[in-house]
């Protein structure tokens, strides 16, 4: 199985990817992770990357195809795929077409979480993660059971990304709506996307997209 959860910045991709990771043993893909992942390691794709996702413009198309393909090489041909912020324009959508066809894959769904935009600074701004493990919280919407103590790791550790601030949001929110959105009727014209209610509870949107998928 291979899916693109697609959404604006605080659609709750991630939070719906570690779930169907929890849930179905599939493997995310996110350009996002994989990026902060290249700037702490200061690599020469994360130097380049740093100031444009420090603005919240799109990183260039063959950098983030490029680590999708790497990724894909690692993974048994069986392992499932979720596409975490991928792909983002028009260029990396066919990108993803040869790809996935070079490693034998074929896409199964595409997800759209649908949200209310006007929701999305609040979620961003109310973000942090598990310092140690990543797991994602909210500030209200989500935080851990023990106040300050991971759910999943017991860390006490967390941290905030430099990236959720609300100007660098609003122009994140721009590029998804001049760039990303676009790509959505040419998946529709295939007959592979479906649209969940990306504003309810996190459980509730959980069971919307295994629906989907069973
Ligand atoms: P990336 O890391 O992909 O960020 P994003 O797309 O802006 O998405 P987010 O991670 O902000 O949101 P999300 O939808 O995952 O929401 P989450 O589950 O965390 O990209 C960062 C940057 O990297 C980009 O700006 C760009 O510069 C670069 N980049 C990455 N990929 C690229 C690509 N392909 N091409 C070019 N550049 C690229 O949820 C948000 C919050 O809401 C959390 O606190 C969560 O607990 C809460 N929440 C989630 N769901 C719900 C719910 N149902 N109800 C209430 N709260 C909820």
């Amino acid at each position: 199985m291979n899916i693109i959860l697609l959404g604006p910045p605080g659609a709750g991709k991630g939070t719906q990817s570690a779930g169907l990771v929890a849930r179905h043993g599939m493997k995310q893909l996110s350009t996002g992770d994989m990026l902060r992942a290249a700037v702490k390691a200061g690599t020469p794709v994360g130097l380049e990357a740093k100031a444009v996702m420090d603005r919240g413009e799109l990183v260039s198309d063959d950098i983030v195809s490029a680590l999708i393909d790497e990724n894909l090489d690692a993974m048994a041909a069986n392992e499932g795929a979720i596409f975490d912020g991928y792909p983002r324009t028009a260029a990396q959508a066919s990108d993803l077409d040869r790809i996935l066809a070079k490693h034998g894959r074929s896409l199964d769904h595409v997800i759209e979480l649908e949200v209310n935009v006007d929701a999305l600074v609040e979620r961003i701004t109310g973000r942090f993660s598990c310092a140690n493990c990543g797991a994602l919280y909210h500030d209200t919407a989500n935080p851990p059971v023990k106040e300050g103590v991971c759910d999943v790791c017991g860390s006490t550790e967390f941290k905030r990304r430099p990236d959720d601030n609300e100007e660098t949001v609003r122009t994140r929110m721009e590029e998804y709506r001049a760039k990303t959105a676009p790509i959505l009727p040419g998946y529709e014209t295939r007959g592979i996307v479906t649209r969940v209610d990306g504003m309810a509870p996190i459980d509730v949107v959980a069971g919307q997209i295994d629906a989907i998928l069973t």
